[in-house]
């Protein structure tokens, strides 16, 4: 791959002059990370196939996971469209600007083959942070855009997170400064009327619900994994690995005062086979943990603290060389759903019920 020996770093305020500088670059084939409403993204012309590649090279990313187009307003959606159903039309404008991305079908030529990884279909949202619509706008084209992480690891929600795996690979950063969700968008893809869920995120069933309406069904992802298989759209990224720490995960769930008293257990396992291990907690347990480390992801009750910090927190567990990790699992409601979803990613399956 090319190796940019700088990158180019543009502090929060940077104003305007960095915005046309960053859309620029984009413009002339080059790769940007910005930030999102959700997560900071690695944006490139859509239209541009050696500008996408570009993208899989920073990223490591496998050339069959396709890509999210981001763009400003719903037209320019529509343009990327073959067609479009009233209840797709619905949701796009209930949760747009917002973390809803939507599997279309992609009009032919729309877009760079290598943005939908040769699909028929293509991922679009209109994403709701400033940096990120004055971006889009300035450069004027569909941007590609992945979470700015290598392959595998933690979606970034710091400029600081760019930087850590995109240094030297990318022209350059825009710091909008932490990203609000801390959590992708939430995937969908209407077939036969039913919203499938193929990714959850900051959009959760139930707002999907409200938004579609008597009659329609919102299939949860994962929900029933024998699901006909055929009648349901798919979303290729969801074979990897992602989200992983370096150390090993072990995600803990179930009643509070087990769980507790089960992680502390593991812990104590696992630092006596001479592992540095480190817990991850709610607020209300941090203080009973004796491990390596403890690192908070906010009160229990309150999952949308722990959605904006879980993936700064797995950079953590790697910053102290944690051998081992211990999650607590948090109440599956509302963005805990996408929360608990990303903590079993990163767990790699390593999952244990109380
Ligand atoms: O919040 C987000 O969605 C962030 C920010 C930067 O917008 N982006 C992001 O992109 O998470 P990425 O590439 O890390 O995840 C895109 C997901 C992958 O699971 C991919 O497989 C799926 O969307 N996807 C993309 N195009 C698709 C398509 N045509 N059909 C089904 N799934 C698709
Ligand atoms: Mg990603």
């Amino acid at each position: 791959m090319t190796v940019i020996p700088k990158t180019k770093y543009w502090p929060p305020g940077s104003g305007d002059a960095a915005v046309a500088e960053a859309a620029e670059a984009i413009v002339s084939g080059g790769v940007v990370a910005f930030p999102t409403e959700t997560v900071y993204g690695l944006g490139a012309d859509a239209r541009r196939p050696e500008a996408v590649r570009r993208i899989f090279a920073a990223k490591e990313r496998p050339a069959d996971n396709p890509l999210i187009v981001h763009v400003g307003r719903l037209e320019d959606a529509l343009a990327l469209a073959r067609e479009v159903s009233p209840l797709e039309m619905r949701l796009m404008e209930s949760f747009w600007p917002g973390p809803l991305t939507l599997v279309l079908p992609v009009r032919p030529g729309a877009v760079a083959p290598e943005v939908t990884a040769g699909l028929d279909t293509v991922a679009v949202r209109v994403p709701d942070h400033p940096l990120a619509r004055r971006l889009i706008a300035k450069a004027g084209c569909p941007v590609a855009a992945p979470s700015a992480n290598r392959s595998g690891r933690p979606s970034p929600t710091t400029a600081m997170h760019v930087l850590e795996d995109m240094h030297g690979r990318i022209d350059g950063v825009l710091d909008g400064g932490p990203t609000g969700i801390g959590l992708e968008s939430t995937v969908v893809g209407v077939k036969d009327g039913v919203v499938h869920i193929l990714r959850p995120g900051g959009i959760d069933a139930e707002m999907l619900k409200e938004c579609a309406g008597e009659g329609v069904e919102v299939a949860e992802a994962g929900a029933n994994p024998s699901d006909a298989e055929a009648s349901k759209p798919r979303s290729p990224g969801v074979k990897y690995v992602h989200y992983a720490p370096r150390g090993e995960m072990t995600l803990v769930t179930g009643d509070p005062a087990r769980m507790r008293q089960t992680v502390q257990d593991i812990v104590n396992r696992k630092r006596a086979e001479g592992r540095k291990v480190g817990v991850l907690s709610c607020d209300e347990h941090a203080a009973s943990y004796e491990a390596d480390a403890v690192i908070s992801l906010g009160p229990r009750d309150v999952p949308a603290e722990a959605a904006r910090k879980l993936f700064a927190a797995l950079r953590e567990c790697d910053a102290r060389e944690l051998d081992a990790i211990v999650a607590e699992g948090f109440p599956e409601r509302g963005i805990g759903v996408a929360l608990m979803n990303r903590m079993r990613k990163a767990a790699r399956g390593d999952l244990l019920t109380v």
